[in-house]
């Protein structure tokens, strides 16, 4: 699939602007603080309508407007046309539409456009705690499955449901009961994709870095649940939902105690090693970047494996920070997948085909 062109209103620091883009590569070039950066939070917006840098979505509204409007256009690998329009008011409103047609549930929309953002905060995923990881996870799974972000929906909210009714006086243990199984039933079905996820992404990244590392270090990733789970893998005639039920009620007296739920997949995590040693307390920062790019070009790959077509991939000021041959091997990899850059100059950036955009003060010049 390849985006030909954004429309957008109010954006960030950008009043109106409207671009062409090139189907291969296009490279942003400016100085700090121009609109670089908003130009591709816009895109990752039309895909998980969520901003990669803020969970405040209203800081995306431009100062003293009340409302902004994205829309994008390009066609699938099918030749189906994509055409997107959202608009978000400051009341938290969203009106969004795609193919012309309204979207009715979010989670309906989510994945449509698919795009993969890296930047120089990714090494967050490896360094910072399992919340990050979490939503990392649950972000990319989404865009590959909506029923998977049903599902987390609804989880969250039983949990709460769950969690105020732990906080009360007196608690009515064939209600908690009611809820236990149904978190069993959400919990289930999530614990299986993460574990399938975590599958590949294991695969994929670790061959990825096999390469990167010239075969010096190997990569592992594996996911951190609360059931006892044989690395990486869970049948599917195994019956988990019984025993996790079991367990969320062994665990009761403990909840009680704490007044919230103490254990489940809102807990999840996974652990990133590099030659078998967890990767922030051993690596050094060259080696925790390069783990980041394997992860994320094996999400590229992933998308491609189960949907038949490549994401676009959004590079944020990331090719500056990586050495000459890690940067080849970017380079490399995206040769057939459209990218969209950005950088304050353009020397390293060589491709046979691709159009430069110089931003300055929300304006492309
Ligand atoms: N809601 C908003 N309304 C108006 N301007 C905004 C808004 N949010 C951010 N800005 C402005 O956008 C600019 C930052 O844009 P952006 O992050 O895209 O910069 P950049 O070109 O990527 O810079 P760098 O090279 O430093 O990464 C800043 O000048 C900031 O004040
Ligand atoms: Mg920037």
């Amino acid at each position: 699939m390849y985006l030909s062109s954004l429309y957008l209103k109010n954006f960030r620091n950008y009043n109106e602007l409207i671009i062409n883009f090139n189907p291969k590569l296009n490279i942003f070039i400016g100085k700090n603080a121009q609109g670089k950066t908003n130009i591709l939070e816009s895109i990752f917006f039309c895909s998980l309508l969520k901003s990669h840098r803020t969970n405040r979505i209203n800081d995306l509204i431009r100062f003293g407007e009340d409302r902004f409007t994205i829309e994008i256009k390009g066609k699938k690998d099918n030749l189906k046309d994509i055409e997107t329009n959202i608009v978000l008011n400051s009341d938290g409103k969203k009106f969004i539409s795609f193919s012309n047609f309204k979207v009715q549930k979010i989670s309906d929309f989510i994945g449509y456009i698919k795009v993969v953002m890296f930047s120089p905060e990714d090494l967050k995923i490896i360094k910072e705690s399992p919340i990050i990881r979490r939503k990392f996870l649950d972000m990319s799974i989404s865009q590959l499955d909506n029923k998977y972000l049903k599902y987390i929906i609804s989880y969250n909210k039983i949990l709460n449901m769950k969690n105020i009714l732990l906080k009360n006086e007196t608690i009515d243990d064939t209600l908690l009961d009611v809820y236990d199984h149904q978190i069993a039933t959400f919990s289930e079905f999530i614990i299986r994709k993460r574990v399938n996820y975590i599958k590949y992404l294991n695969r994929f990244s670790c061959e990825l870095h096999d390469k990167i590392s010239n075969f010096n270090e190997k990569l592992k990733i594996a996911y951190k649940t609360f059931l006892n789970l044989e690395c990486n893998d869970l049948e599917e005639n195994i019956d988990i939902r019984n025993e996790i039920f079991d367990i969320l009620k062994r665990n009761r007296k403990n909840d009680k105690i704490k007044r919230f739920s103490t254990i489940g997949i809102h807990r999840d995590d996974f652990g990133v090693y590099l030659n078998e040693r967890q990767i922030f307390n051993y690596s050094s920062q060259g080696q925790q970047r390069s783990a980041t790019i394997s992860i994320k070009l094996a999400i590229v790959e992933m998308i491609k494996k189960f949907t038949g077509e490549y994401p676009v991939l959004l590079l944020d000021d990331i090719l500056s920070e990586l050495d000459k041959s890690r940067r080849n091997f970017v380079l490399n990899f995206i040769e057939n997948i459209q990218t969209f850059i950005t950088g304050t100059d353009i020397t390293e950036c060589i491709s046979k085909d691709y159009s430069i955009f110089n931003i300055k003060n929300g304006m492309v010049l």
